[in-house]
C-alpha cells in the first residue's frame, strides 16, 4: 500500500445536510456534517435519541442518499453514483453490525458467514471454509452448525461481526451492536471489536448509547440536532 493512500480518509463528509420527506412533511435531519475517519480510527458515535445517528451510518454506509455535501470513500466522491454502484461498493469496502443481528433465521451459522462470500462470486465449499475461519476468529469455531436461535445474543452478535468480516471490508459500521446486549456479552463483543482494530487495522464506526462502551473508543464524535457538537477523545465527553 503506498504511503498517499494510507493518508488517505476511509470516509470523508463534507458539508452533509439530509432531511426526511413524508408526504407533505420535510424533517430535517442533518444541517451540513463535516467528519473524516481516518484508516485505523476506532470512533464512537453519540447523541441523544433522534439527533440523526443513525441517518448518518445510512449515508456512510451508501444505504442512502444525503441531499447537499460530498461523501468520499477511500477519497473518491461516491455522492453521485448509481444505486447498483453503491451497492457494489458496499459489498466490497464496508461491513455491517446492527442491534438486532439480523441473521438469517432458517440458515445454519457458518451459512450465515458464508453468504456475503457466495454473494461476492465465491464457489460454496471456498465460502464455507473461510466462514468457518471468521467463526473461529470470533470464537464461536465449535458453534458453525448451530441454527442462529441456538445461540445467545452475544453469539449472535460475534456471527454477525464474522459475517461483516467475510469480503475484508476495510470498514465497520455498528449501530448500537451492543443494545441488546447485557453488560457481560457488551464486554466480550467490545474485545473483538477492540483486537480487530489492533490487529487488523479494521475503521471501525460504532453508535451507541452507553459511555461504557464509547470509553472504549479512541475518538467520539457527538451529535446534537443534527450537527457534530463534539469530537475529540472520550474520556472528555462520554459521561455528559
Ligand atoms: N425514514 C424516515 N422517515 C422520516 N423520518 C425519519 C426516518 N428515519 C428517521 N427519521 C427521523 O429523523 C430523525 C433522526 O432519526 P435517527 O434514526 O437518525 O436518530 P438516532 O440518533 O439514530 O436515534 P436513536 O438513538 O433513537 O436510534 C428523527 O426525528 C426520526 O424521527
Ligand atoms: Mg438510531
Amino acid at each position: 500500500m503506498s504511503a498517499a493512500s494510507q493518508n488517505t480518509a476511509v470516509l470523508a463528509l463534507h458539508g452533509i445536510t439530509k432531511s426526511y420527506r413524508t408526504g407533505d412533511v420535510v424533517t430535517p435531519v442533518l444541517h451540513g456534517i463535516d467528519l473524516s475517519v481516518q484508516r485505523g480510527d476506532y470512533l464512537a458515535l453519540m447523541g441523544s435519541s433522534g439527533s440523526g445517528k443513525s441517518t448518518l451510518m445510512n449515508l456512510m454506509g451508501l444505504l442512502d442518499r444525503c441531499d447537499e455535501g460530498r461523501l468520499l470513500l477511500q477519497g473518491r466522491d461516491v455522492s453521485q453514483l448509481s444505486t447498483a454502484e453503491h451497492a457494489a461498493l458496499r459489498n466490497r469496502e464496508i461491513g455491517f453490525v446492527f442491534q438486532s443481528f439480523n441473521l438469517l433465521k432458517r440458515m445454519s451459522v457458518l451459512d450465515n458467514v458464508a453468504l456475503p462470500l457466495i454473494y461476492a462470486g465465491k464457489s460454496r465449499s471456498v465460502a464455507r471454509a473461510r466462514a468457518q475461519t471468521l467463526l473461529t476468529q470470533v470464537g464461536l469455531g465449535e458453534l458453525a452448525k448451530r441454527m442462529p436461535n441456538q445461540l445467545s445474543g452475544g453469539q449472535q452478535q460475534r456471527v454477525a461481526i464474522a459475517r461483516s468480516l467475510a469480503n475484508e471490508a476495510p470498514l465497520l459500521l455498528a449501530d448500537e451492536p451492543t443494545g441488546n446486549l447485557d453488560t457481560q456479552t457488551t464486554v466480550e463483543v467490545l474485545a473483538i471489536l477492540e483486537r480487530l482494530n489492533r490487529e487488523m487495522g479494521l475503521t471501525i464506526v460504532l453508535v451507541t448509547h452507553e459511555p461504557d462502551v464509547a470509553l472504549q473508543a479512541k475518538r467520539l464524535v457527538r451529535l446534537k440536532d443534527g450537527r457534530v457538537a463534539f469530537d475529540g477523545a472520550p474520556s472528555e465527553q462520554a459521561h455528559l
